[in-house]
């Protein structure tokens, strides 16, 4: 008889997570009660978010208390309902965690159609990483063709969409990634018109000759070293979209920035923000993502862990940049 597996938080890392810190767990697949769903999860996301959710310390979102259930988007096939809205065959795509079955009251969970766009898809280019990017490089950014957009992690689940957004708006779209590889897959496949291998060293001077009339948006996924380099170049009156900031997810001491005064003199916007507090803006972000898709405008790579037992060490691989692309597991 079949049986649900669930990676649950074993231990709260102290620096860089380890695979020790997950318990793999094998229970009996619950049942619906009134007003709930039975989902069969097919594929799950890893996103750096998870890293901080494995901290006991305040954050924007609630911690994972030691032996719950891992958080984490995942889509899947209602295969029992009791809720008037969710019918038994329903795609759906939610936030129920590192398993491989959950019941559901159905909140936060929307119904996908698979034959538009992969299914897995909902959970990067045209999910929440594609809603990130959307909102934060056109609402806060919100660039003027002609401008130069710099993005870190170029050719991750975010900063690929960030790309080829820019392009799309007409924009000079240059990228930061770690590799050669990677470099290679942002100009060649992403379109971006400049990418700098941060790997490779001299990098405020290669930005600075991929940045020739300097930078007018920066969306920022890694903090660090690269933000007060990228910092050193912004334009007068341009706009930072704070994101991210992977390269400190695993550290024990915060990184010093020490660029601030070029935020001043050049009276830059910079705004911090999280993808949900833009529901407003949410679902037709995705919607125009999955038409971008499937009209073959907007490309999309993943990198995909098969079975849920390899979840934590493909999640420690993308904080350590592995994955190309969007980083998945296979469940089923
Ligand atoms: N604000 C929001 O609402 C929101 C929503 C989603 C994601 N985010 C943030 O957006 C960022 C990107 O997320 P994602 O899901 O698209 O992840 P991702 O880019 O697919 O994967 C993480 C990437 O981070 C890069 N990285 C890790 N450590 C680094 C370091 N020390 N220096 C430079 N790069 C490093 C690696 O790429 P390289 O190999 O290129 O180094 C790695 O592939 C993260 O900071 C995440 O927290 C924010």
């Amino acid at each position: 008889m079949a049986r649900n597996v669930q990676v649950l938080l074993a231990n709260r890392p102290d620096g860089w997570v380890k695979e020790s810190d997950f318990n793999i767990v094998e229970r009996d697949i619950p049942s619906p009660g009134p007003g709930e769903i039975l989902i069969e999860n097919s594929w799950l996301s890893l996103d750096p978010y998870m890293r901080g959710r494995m901290n006991a310390s305040k954050s924007y979102a609630a911690a994972v208390e030691i032996g719950d259930v891992m958080v984490g988007g995942t889509v899947g096939k209602v295969i029992a309902s009791q809720h008037p809205k969710f019918r038994e065959g329903d795609h759906v795509v939610g936030s129920t965690g590192w398993q491989l079955y959950a019941v559901s009251s159905g909140e936060g969970l929307s119904k996908i159609d698979p034959d538009a766009v992969a299914p897995s898809a909902y959970l990067g280019v045209c999910g929440m990483p594609g809603a990130t990017a959307w909102i934060g490089l056109l609402e806060h950014c919100a660039p003027q063709a002609g401008e130069t957009v710099l993005v870190s992690a170029a050719t991750g689940a975010v900063g690929s969409v960030v790309g080829q957004l820019a392009r799309l708006q007409g924009c000079r779209a240059v990228g930061i990634a770690g590799g050669k590889k990677k470099c290679d897959y942002a100009l060649k496949e992403l379109g971006f018109d400049a990418c700098v291998d941060y790997k490779a060293g001299n990098v405020f001077d290669n930005l600075k000759a991929a940045c020739p009339q300097g930078v007018d948006c920066l969306f920022e996924n890694v903090g660090g070293q690269l933000m007060d380099n990228a910092f050193r170049l912004l334009n007068p009156f341009s706009r930072v979209a704070l994101c991210g900031m992977v390269a400190e997810y695993n550290a024990t001491e915060p990184y010093g920035v020490t660029m601030m005064r070029s935020l001043l003199v050049n009276r830059v916007n910079l705004r911090g923000f999280i993808v949900f507090d833009r529901l407003d803006l949410y679902q037709k972000a995705i919607g125009r993502l999955v038409r971008l898709v499937s009209q073959g405008k907007l490309r999309y790579h993943e990198t995909v862990a098969e079975g849920l037992a390899s979840a934590p060490r493909a999640f420690i691989g993308m904080l350590k940049g592995e994955n190309l692309g969007k980083q998945v597991v296979k469940l089923k």
